[in-house]
C-alpha cells in the first residue's frame, strides 16, 4: 500500500477528457482535418502546445509562432466555454468515495495534471480541499511522458517516489509514473493502457 496517491486529472476525477476532445476537433476542423478518437488518444495527457503541434503534423500544415499561440489560445478560451457550467456531476464514478478513503487512512493525496485549468476544473467539482498538494501544467516544463509533474508531486507530499501510486488514463501519463519510479494504476481499459502495474475501468470497481 501507497503513502501518497497521485491522480490524473482529466479522464480519472473528472469527465472533461470528452470537453478537451471536442475543442481541439473544432481546431483540427479549421485545418481541413477530421480528428478520430484514435488520435485522441494521443492527445490525452500531454499539454496543449504539443498537442496543438501533433495535430498539425497530423494535418500537415504549419503555423507562423504568432498564430499558432493564437489557435492554442482559441482552443482553451473555446474549452473553458465548455466547461463554464460544470459542477460535482462531471465527478467519474467513483472518485468521491475514494478521496474521503483515501483520507480517513491518513493518505497523502496529490493532483499531477498536464493542464492549465486544474485548480479551476478542481474548485468547480468541489473537491479542491481534498488535495494536499496540486502539480499542474502551470508548473511544469516538461510533458507526460515525461516524469517531471509526478516527481513533483511526490516532492510536494514530501514522499519518495516509491512511496507513490499514479492513478492514469493516458498511455503517456502511464509512461511518466513508470520513468518517476511509481507505482502505476490505469483507468481504462488495457489494450490502451499497455505498462500499467494494474489496470481498472473505473475508480469505482478498484
Ligand atoms: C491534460 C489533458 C489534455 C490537455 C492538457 C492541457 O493533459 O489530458 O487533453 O490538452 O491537459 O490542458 P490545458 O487545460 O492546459 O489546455
Ligand atoms: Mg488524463
Amino acid at each position: 500500500d501507497a503513502d501518497g496517491y497521485i491522480f490524473d486529472l482529466d479522464g480519472v476525477l473528472v469527465d472533461t477528457a470528452k470537453y478537451h476532445y471536442l475543442a481541439w476537433k473544432e481546431i483540427a476542423k479549421e485545418f481541413g482535418f477530421e480528428l478520430t478518437p484514435e488520435h485522441n488518444e494521443q492527445l490525452k495527457g500531454i499539454g496543449r502546445e504539443v498537442s496543438l503541434h501533433k495535430i498539425l503534423s497530423w494535418a500537415g500544415k504549419s503555423l507562423s509562432e504568432e498564430i499558432f499561440a493564437q489557435t492554442a489560445l482559441r482552443k482553451n478560451e473555446s474549452y473553458l466555454q465548455k466547461i463554464s457550467y460544470i459542477d460535482h456531476k462531471e465527478l467519474l464514478p467513483g472518485v468521491l468515495p475514494l478521496l474521503q478513503q483515501l483520507k480517513s487512512k491518513g493518505k497523502k493525496i496529490a493532483l499531477g495534471s498536464a493542464s492549465r485549468n486544474a485548480r479551476l476544473v478542481l474548485e468547480r467539482t468541489g473537491i479542491l480541499p481534498y488535495f494536499d498538494a496540486i502539480v499542474d501544467g502551470t508548473m511544469v516544463s516538461k510533458a507526460k511522458p515525461d516524469p517531471e509533474v509526478f516527481l513533483k508531486a511526490a516532492e510536494a507530499l514530501h514522499l519518495s517516489a516509491d512511496r507513490c501510486c499514479v492513478l492514469e488514463d493516458a498511455p503517456a501519463g502511464i509512461q511518466a509514473a513508470k520513468a518517476a519510479g511509481m507505482t502505476a494504476i490505469g483507468v481504462g481499459s488495457p489494450e490502451i493502457l499497455k505498462g500499467a502495474d494494474k489496470v481498472i475501468s473505473s475508480l469505482a470497481n478498484g
